[in-house]
């Protein structure tokens, strides 16, 4: 099975990186990699081939300003969108039950959604861990289409901070992802692993995981490559 590589490259680059970035990235040929630039940049991205994602998509079936549709998207060619992710879950104040708002609008328009879902560290302290993912997967994925849907499991407290959980507990948090969904929602579910993931880290973690969604790494051109190179090898 092919592994799945996603970059966020969240809010991180302003135009003349983003050029400088592309030409760096000039090689990358995988329809595996999805690059998720900032809504703005993606043009570029899409004049160069990329397979392009959203870093969210708006779930409001009206007219709202600074907002994306899933059918804008779709018109521009754009398959995915990332939502949940866990800076807009904490600074957007976004919940559980908009993420699955969002999901299901999207998937009006068949787009393929990556789901984040993580528990922050105090949960973790907490030994909440089982039971905030839980939560998030029952919520998030009530009444959607659970074919098109991959699971990003970013644990908050591993994301920027250069801390990752064990392989054992990579490889143990997503087969009890795998098992709530089979469980509840009767179907079979790809789970990434995504919070501080780089090059130097992407050997052993691959292994265990159908993926990997990256952030700050897959800013630096030359690390997302070698990254991508792993990967695939
Ligand atoms: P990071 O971010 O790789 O910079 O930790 C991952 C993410 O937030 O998706």
């Amino acid at each position: 099975m092919k592994k799945i590589i996603i970059g966020n490259l969240k809010n991180y680059m302003v135009s003349s990186e983003i050029v400088d970035y592309l030409k760096k990235i000039n090689k990358i040929e995988d329809k595996n990699v999805i690059i998720c630039p900032s809504n703005i940049y993606i043009p570029y991205f899409l004049k160069k081939g990329y397979l392009v994602g959203l870093q969210n998509i708006n779930e409001l079936d009206k007219t709202c300003t600074g907002e994306i549709t899933p059918k804008q998207a779709k018109s521009l060619g754009i398959n995915y969108t990332i939502v949940g992710h866990s800076e807009r879950r904490i600074n957007l104040k976004e919940s559980d039950l908009d993420i699955n708002k969002k999901i299901i609008e999207a998937q009006k328009y068949n787009m393929k959604i990556i789901l984040c879902i993580g528990e922050t560290l105090e949960q973790k302290n907490m030994l909440k861990t089982s039971q905030v993912l839980k939560k998030q997967l029952l919520n998030c994925l009530k009444d959607t289409n659970l074919k098109n849907i991959i699971i990003a499991y970013e644990p908050v407290w591993a994301i920027g901070t250069n801390k990752i959980p064990s392989i054992k507990d990579i490889s143990s948090t997503n087969s009890y992802i795998k098992e709530i969904v089979k469980q509840n929602f009767n179907s079979d579910i790809k789970v990434l692993y995504g919070g501080s993931v780089n090059s130097n880290n992407i050997k052993e973690i691959i292994n265990v995981v159908d993926g990997v969604l990256i952030g700050k790494a897959s800013t630096d051109a030359e690390d997302f490559l070698k990254i991508i190179e792993v990967v695939r090898n």
